[in-house]
């Protein structure tokens, strides 16, 4: 079903905060891509490193960072350990800033086709709606947006 809408070459992002549904996201993608190994991966997180809490503290800020700067590559390494599985061409990134906006800004450079994220990350409540940044990624992405709930 899915897979039709798919050419050859096609490049999918999946938008990656290490929440339950954002791993969702990553095994319906890695589903996905399996269907045919002309389609890449690319996994991105977004860290956020101006967290205003931590700022007025300039050592905690910095232990902040040192800390935030490990579990990225922890969590960066699990990723390509699961992505070994596929003969797919696979990558991961991490850059910084505003996660809505960079997702989008990541998207429209590395021209994607498809995004794959989930409904909700690791802020929120259970609601209804949205996250803030799915919102804004559905709301501003140039390409079709898969949303995982
Ligand atoms: N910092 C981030 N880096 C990469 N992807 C993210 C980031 N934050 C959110 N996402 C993606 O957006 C989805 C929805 O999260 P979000 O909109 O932040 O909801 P919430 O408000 O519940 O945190 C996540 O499942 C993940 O796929
Ligand atoms: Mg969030």
């Amino acid at each position: 079903m899915m897979i039709e809408m798919l050419t050859d070459y096609s490049r999918i992002v999946v938008a990656y905060d290490h929440s339950e549904l954002s791993k969702k996201a990553l095994k319906m993608a890695m589903n996905l891509a399996k269907q045919d190994t002309h389609i890449e991966l690319l996994v991105v997180i977004v860290i956020q490193p101006d967290r205003p809490m931590v700022y007025s503290y300039g050592y905690a800020f910095e232990a902040y960072h040192k800390k935030q700067r490990e579990e990225v590559k922890a969590v960066r390494n699990e990723l390509e350990q699961d992505l070994k599985s596929l003969s797919n061409k696979t990558r991961t990134y991490a850059i910084e800033g505003s996660p809505g906006h960079m997702i989008v800004e990541f998207v429209k450079q590395n021209d994607a086709d498809l995004v794959v994220m989930g409904s909700r990350g690791l802020s929120g409540l259970k609601e209804l709606f949205l996250g803030s940044v799915s919102h804004y990624v559905v709301q501003k992405a140039h390409c079709p947006v898969f949303i995982v709930k």
